[in-house]
């Protein structure tokens, strides 16, 4: 069954107030609901259906007398209430299997912890409800457990009372004093401990926040509350939010299908989003929790003040979000250069998840218009190219013209449960003289069509004029159910740089006078022309700068243009875009080819470009580390028309090995003037510095496979054994891993035994494994025997991820076998998680997405094994829906 976004309609039931009362018992939990509804007066009267899933109902009544009702599917019908507008009360009482839940939806034991998760639709298999988000009602929750077993009991809001109960059982009374939607519910009933801190706002609230986790993981949550705090202070300084509440809590939990969430004062977490300490987390894992933190606090205000109408709204509160967490993580780096770091990377999570995305099976708009299942729309198309929408407002509106709108915002709506267009619409109504206000229809179309659109840009110099005519052209392919696109609103930054590097005046011929910098061209059309007089010289057009919008940019760049870009662009985006450009150019001639792979895709240019900016004097660790990474095997991959992936993958190691071998000094150069680099500490400058370090042991390694050299295999043993932190240490293993040196084995035999006992880090130690080069097709029988490991379960998401998600999703090379057997293996797991964890198999399930592009034997395999899945009587609605879009034409 599809649900359809033109099919909304109101409730015809309000809840006001709901009192829940929990009997926690991981065998058997009863939950007494007792709620205070009336009709909503401007829906014709109907009966009351409540959703509910895999409950047992023991008694219903209303106003306190015993009542008839039916239950048909998963919902329960209650047909004959009180007529009228009053109030009534509703009293359900069902009983649910926590320990029995294994889709992690709803109630569920961990490590014999109780957590929830209610979004989108889990509240449902808690208790039944009118689960939607437009329902908003003041929750007050009574948990009551074994007291030495369950010591901890949270739900959201303030704790008004505790207290012993007989036989060992004690209670506590929890009261949210702010009305929220039930995908906001959570309780958590455990052994726990807690990092407390207290702080006092800039407007001098006083608030007290908590990490909780299990007892052995308190040296891992400094990270996470220092991250709250400063997402905290972050929220107030930029946009005038406070925190709302007396107590902000967070809990850790090791089963969790998604990253985190963001429950009315008791977010929820994946333990991989908030444990950290320099010996078991990486740079990444802090930069990452950095995020994840600031995200979910701030949907606080985007997301639970504010909240969706409906499910198709979804982008409302994660575009938004995302956008406020990226624009937090770079308020948070001191230097400029940092920040466009950050930016690099989140464009780069971009183009090789969400195009892929957006030009598949799966693509949908940004706010979609139909689903089977809302589980699988929480993507990289509503959450990050979602952000990139709301980035374009900005720039579209300017930094403080957001800020307006967003006051403006939240003025018209708190408490509401709204849509896209009314915060389009708030954005632009604050900001009436902006390009979005005069253009906002055309430019919500970036809510409502896929696909990501091409830019094409054409510049013709005219010597005699001194003028500079650049044509923009844009156009964006079909996609599932959408034929024909029309033209979108692009905002297009851009640059002019002299054929030697120097930034030229900006001056458009109908301007008085010229504008150093950037500038911002909004292209509306199908094809536009503008034209920059006062040119004494062809320029380079540095466009699309800070990638100011979510398209592929089509520019028939020559090499020497993009060495200039490379070498001089005053915007970093594009000087790394530019050695993106060069790389890509030179992996699709070697793929393109006919014959063998050369074993020198790349000329002395390019090689010394690379060795250039290694060796460059002024530009950070970071910005380096970035520019001499290729372009990922699936970047590549979306750029050609039909893949090979054992040929995108042979291609890419070659140029590789090469830059590996030719800049052999300047590695060893990098790597030792950025490794060690004394006391450890995960801020932008460190983790630039141990990222190139780290980049050039790599390459040193791989270098030394071919001279069969045992000198940097060594030292990266050495640099391993003795590393001070984990970012330096997985990086030295990786090193020994992926150049496949003997030395690899005893490695990780080594990390094993120091890690034991820490599951994120063995989640590490498994993925780097799964994702290990493939020779003669050794990976799947190793990840077939990862799978049988004693510390292998596949009940655990983050587990199961770091076997199969990283060997389905994350290593081409090894997946996309001639025999199949990727594939089959790929099938086996889908339909084996399919039956206990829908969300996480219908996850897996999009690892073959792009099969139609593919290149034979690799498509009519793919095919088969989609179509494998697809023929399995009973599949979950969630892997039904992937495998169904798969297969359609
Ligand atoms: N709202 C959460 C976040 O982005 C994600 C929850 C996803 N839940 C799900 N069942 N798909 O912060
Ligand atoms: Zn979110």
């Amino acid at each position: 069954t599809v649900v359809r976004r033109e099919d909304y309609a109101a409730p015809a039931y309000w809840i006001d107030t709901v009192d829940l009362c929990f009997d926690l018992d991981p065998a058997k939990t009863r939950v007494l609901n007792k709620m205070r509804l009336r009709r909503n007066p401007v829906v014709p009267a109907q009966a009351l259906r409540l959703d509910g899933e895999e409950l047992n109902v023991a008694r219903v009544l209303v106003n306190g007398a015993g009542c008839s009702f039916k239950i048909d599917g998963n919902q329960l019908v209650l047909e004959s209430l009180p007529e009228g507008h009053e109030p009534f009360d509703l009293e359900i009482f069902t009983i649910c299997v926590p320990e029995k839940n294994t889709q992690l939806m709803g109630l569920y034991v961990s490590q014999g912890t109780f957590f929830t998760q209610c979004e989108a639709e889990g509240f449902r298999r808690i208790t039944y409800f009118l689960d939607r988000p437009d329902v908003m009602a003041s929750y007050t929750v009574t948990l009551r457990a074994d007291k030495s077993k369950y010591p901890v009991l949270l739900s959201n809001g303030n704790l008004v009372d505790e207290g012993p109960l007989p036989d060992g059982r004690h209670f506590a009374k929890w009261v949210d004093p702010h009305k929220k939607p039930c995908y906001l519910f959570a309780l958590v009933a455990g052994q726990l401990v807690a990092r407390e801190q207290h702080i006092i706002s800039r407007s001098g609230g006083k608030h007290q926040l908590q990490v909780y986790v299990r007892p052995g993981d308190m040296d891992k949550t400094e990270h996470a509350m220092n991250s709250l705090i400063a997402s905290v202070a972050w929220d107030e300084a930029r946009f005038g939010l406070p925190l709302d509440l007396e107590r902000f809590m967070i809990v850790a939990t090791s089963d969790f299908n998604m990253g985190a969430m963001e429950n009315k004062g008791l977010n929820i977490f994946n333990t991989k989003y908030v444990l950290a300490n320099a010996a078991t987390a990486t740079d990444t894992d802090f930069a990452n929790i950095e995020s994840v933190v600031g995200h979910e606090y701030f949907h606080n205000w985007t997301g639970n003040r504010v909240t969706c109408r409906d499910w198709f709204q979804l982008s409302l509160k994660e575009g938004l979000t995302v956008f406020r967490d990226q624009e937090f993580s770079m308020d948070l780096c001191a230097e400029p250069s940092a920040r466009a770091v950050k930016r690099i990377e989140d464009v780069r999570v971009l183009r090789t998840a969400q195009f892929p995305e957006d030009a598949g099976p799966m693509a949908h708009p940004v706010r979609p218009d139909s689903y089977a299942e809302i589980n699988n729309f929480y993507t990289v198309t509503v959450y990050e190219k979602g952000a990139e929408v709301v980035r374009m407002m900005q720039t579209l509106v300017g930094r403080d013209g957001f800020a307006a709108g967003m006051k403006l915002y939240f003025e018209r709506h708190d408490g509401q449960a709204v849509t896209c267009d009314d915060f389009a619409q708030a954005i632009a109504d604050a900001n009436p003289d902006s390009d979005l206000a005069r253009l906002l229809p055309q430019f919500k179309r970036w809510y409502s069509q896929a696909g990501t659109p091409h830019v094409q840009a054409e510049g013709v110099y005219d010597a005699d004029a001194r003028s500079y005519t650049l044509t923009l052209s844009q156009s964006c392919l079909p996609t599932p159910g959408q034929a024909l696109k029309e033209p979108f609103v692009i905002p297009v930054s851009l640059g002019l740089l002299s054929a030697d590097g120097q930034q030229l005046p900006l001056q458009l011929a109908h301007w008085t006078h010229a504008e150093e910098g950037s500038r911002t061209l909004v292209l509306t059309q199908a094809s536009e022309s503008f034209t920059f007089v006062n040119l004494d010289s062809a320029p380079v057009p540095s466009l699309l700068r800070g990638f100011s919008a979510p398209v592929v940019l089509e520019c028939h760049y020559t090499d020497a243009q993009l060495l200039t870009l490379l070498a001089s662009d005053p915007d970093p985006f594009n000087r790394w875009e530019a050695g993106q450009r060069l790389a890509l150019r030179r992996a699709l001639l070697a793929i393109l080819n006919e014959g063998p792979v050369t074993t020198e895709p790349l000329d002395g240019a390019f090689i010394g470009a690379m060795r250039e900016v290694l060796r460059h004097p002024q530009l950070d660790a970071a910005f380096k580390e970035l520019v001499l990474t290729l372009p990922s095997e699936t970047y590549i991959a979306e750029q050609l028309a039909e893949v090979d992936p054992q040929r995108v993958h042979a291609v890419r190691e070659a140029m590789r090995e090469q830059l590996a071998s030719a800049l052999q000094d300047d590695w060893v150069w990098a790597f030792e003037t950025h490794k060690d680099n004394g006391a450890y500490k995960p801020d932008p400058i460190g983790t630039g510095r141990r990222a190139l370090a780290g980049l050039a042991l790599g390459m040193l390694c791989v270098a030394a496979r071919h001279t069969g050299d045992a000198v940097w295999p060594g030292k990266a043993y050495q640099h391993f054994k003795n590393a001070s932190n984990m970012t330096d240490r997985f990086n030295a293993l990786s090193a020994l891993v992926v150049s496949e040196h003997a030395l690899a084995r005893e490695a990780l035999t080594r990390f094993h035994a120091l890690f034991r006992d820490e599951a994120l880090v063995l989640d590490k130690w498994f993925a780097l494994q799964a994702g290990a080069p493939d020779r003669n097709g050794n990976v799947l029988p190793a990840v077939r025997k990862l799978m049988t490991h004693p510390d292998f379960n596949i009940k655990n998401p983050n587990r199961a991820r770091s076997v199969i998600f990283s060997y389905c999703s994350a290593n081409p090379g090894a997946f996309h076998r001639t025999d199949a057997a990727g594939y089959l293996f790929w099938s086996e797991r889908v339909m084996e998680l399919d039956a206990f964890n829908p969300q996480v198999a219908a996850r897996l399930a999009r690892a073959l997405d792009r099969w139609k592009k593919l290149a034979e034997p690799y498509r009519g395999a793919a095919r088969e094994a989609i179509a494998r899945v697809a023929a399995k009587p009973d599949l979950s609605n969630d892997v039904r829906e992937v495998v169904t879009r798969a297969l359609a034409d």
